[in-house]
This record gives C-alpha cells, sequence and structure tokens, in this order.
C-alpha cells in the first residue's frame, strides 16, 4: 500500500466557500496505484501554513507521497512551490517536467504552471494544478511511474 497525503492549497476552500472537487479527484484515482490517501486538508494560500503541513505529513505521518492541488500559478497568492522548495531535501524535477509536457498538447496555458517535485525524507512531493480537469489529466501521465520511485526510496 502506499501511503498518500493529500493538500488542497485554496483560500476559498479553507474558508469554506468553494467545495474542492480536485482533492477527492486525487482519492479515486490513486487507488489505480494501490495508493490511500491517509490524509487530507484544505491550507490557505499561504506558504508558511503549507510548508508545516507538508512536515506534518512527511515527518510525522510519515506518508510515501504528498500530492498538492492548487497555487501553482501566477497569482501572488500562489506560493505552493515556493512552500514545496524550501521543504524538499532533493529535487524530482522530472515529474513536473513530464506533466507539463504532456499538458501542452491539450492546453497552452500548462506552460503557466509553475508546479515543482521533490523529496523530503523518504517521502515523494507532487505539485498538480488546482482544477479537477488538470488534476486528471496530469496524474494520468505520472501515476504508472510513482509506485518504482517511491519504491526506492523505502
Ligand atoms: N494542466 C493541464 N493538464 N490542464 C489544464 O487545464 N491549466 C493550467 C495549468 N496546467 C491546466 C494545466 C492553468 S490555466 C494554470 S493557471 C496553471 O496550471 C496553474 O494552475 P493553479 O494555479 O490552479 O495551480
Amino acid at each position: 500500500m502506499i501511503k498518500i497525503g493529500v493538500i488542497t492549497a485554496s483560500d476559498k476552500g479553507a474558508r469554506g466557500e468553494r467545495v474542492d472537487l480536485s482533492g477527492p479527484a486525487i482519492k479515486e484515482m490513486v487507488a489505480s496505484i494501490g495508493g490511500e490517501v491517509i490524509a487530507y486538508a484544505i491550507v490557505p494560500d499561504d506558504q508558511i501554513l503549507l510548508q508545516a503541513k507538508l512536515k506534518e505529513y512527511a515527518d510525522e505521518l510519515r506518508v510515501d507521497l504528498i500530492f498538492t492541488t492548487g497555487g501553482t500559478g501566477f497569482s501572488p497568492r500562489d506560493v505552493t512551490p515556493e512552500a514545496t522548495l524550501a521543504v524538499v531535501d532533493r529535487l524530482a524535477p522530472g515529474i513536473a517536467e513530464a506533466m507539463r509536457l504532456a499538458s501542452l498538447k491539450i492546453t497552452p496555458k500548462a506552460m503557466l504552471s509553475r508546479a515543482t517535485s521533490g523529496i523530503r525524507g523518504k517521502t515523494l512531493i507532487v505539485n498538480l494544478p488546482g482544477s479537477p480537469k488538470a488534476v486528471k489529466e496530469c496524474l494520468e501521465v505520472i501515476l504508472t511511474a510513482l509506485p518504482h520511485g517511491i519504491e526506492i526510496l523505502r
């Protein structure tokens, strides 16, 4: 079983003004690789709060994999990549590169995602875009490669 944490970065979601559809979409799709979402949180677009949640999931819950969704665009409030870069020990750029490469075939706006991916301890962290459609498109590209990476990390 692959232990997964999902963090939705959304000011509106955290205030209860928007229903999060991306978190549940991730939950559904990871079943195909034997993944189980054991922790899920909606966090405002705040770098310090996001870093704290990433550290909690990696260091205390010791999940194998964290997916973030949202906060990767150009808005001044989009700080998920910065929060991720602040907590990872090593980069794993190929995952974010693969998502952008495949997504560019669907929409040129894919180049506007600043998503990153990296490793903290034994936890792989992957930024996904915010919309449920984009989440599905990106997960379809990367999911099958992740179990091998996670196995090597353990
Ligand atoms: N990737 C895919 N596969 N499909 C999409 O529709 N939308 C893009 C991009 N990546 C998109 C995508 C858009 S419009 C933006 S602004 C960026 O992701 C950042 O999204 P975020 O700010 O919600 O994280």
